[in-house]
């Protein structure tokens, strides 16, 4: 796509984001994490989620936005970071298989789960997350990237959306935000 319709598509929120805390974002998914576990949003009860939707193979804003979130999680105080699980979900699940993310997530910051499961069931968490993703190429070819939204959502200890994060945010005002957020 061209550039100045990839940029209006990595900048537009989801609808229903835009205005913060009213947001009806979020809801239950049920995945399969890099160790092989079996994970439900019941896990992250509790804690703060710190959501980004991508997928390994993707060359440049996945990884970028993850390192963003990683070092974000770095300039945070000890007590605020501990509140905070960061949780990476792949729209890619043909691809990301739990091997593939296991290696994949030894790149970002050490909490950070990442998750995939069956096409239905990464299908279902990023409806409900009002991610969107398609393939870009045509089913044939192996090397095909993903288009897909980014966006990153930080969701309260109920799993309720809190608030988002648009592309670019840099990791210094992600981690004053996250100070004021997470209680
Ligand atoms: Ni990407």
């Amino acid at each position: 796509m061209a550039l100045v319709a990839l940029w209006l598509f990595l900048n537009s929120p989801p609808p229903d984001a835009r205005s913060p805390g009213s947001a009806d974002v979020g809801g239950p998914f049920s995945l399969v994490d890099q160790t092989g576990a079996r994970v439900t949003q019941e896990n992250f009860r509790g804690r703060y989620m710190f959501i980004y939707f991508g997928y390994t193979f993707c060359p440049d804003v996945c990884p970028a936005e993850l390192q963003t979130m990683s070092r974000a999680l770095d300039l945070l105080d000890a007590k605020t970071a501990a509140r905070i699980q960061p949780l990476f979900f792949t729209v890619d699940p043909e691809r990301d298989t739990v091997e593939i993310l296991a290696d994949y997530m030894g790149h970002f910051h050490p909490s950070f789960r990442g998750l995939t499961g069956t096409k239905e069931e990464v299908k279902a968490a990023a409806q409900s997350y009002r991610v969107y993703f398609a393939r870009a190429e045509d089913e044939s070819a192996t090397d095909y990237l993903m288009e897909h939204s980014s966006i990153i959502y930080v969701m309260g200890p109920d799993g309720r959306f809190v608030n988002h994060f648009p592309y670019g945010t840099s990791p210094e005002e992600m981690a004053a935000k996250l100070e004021e957020w997470v209680k």
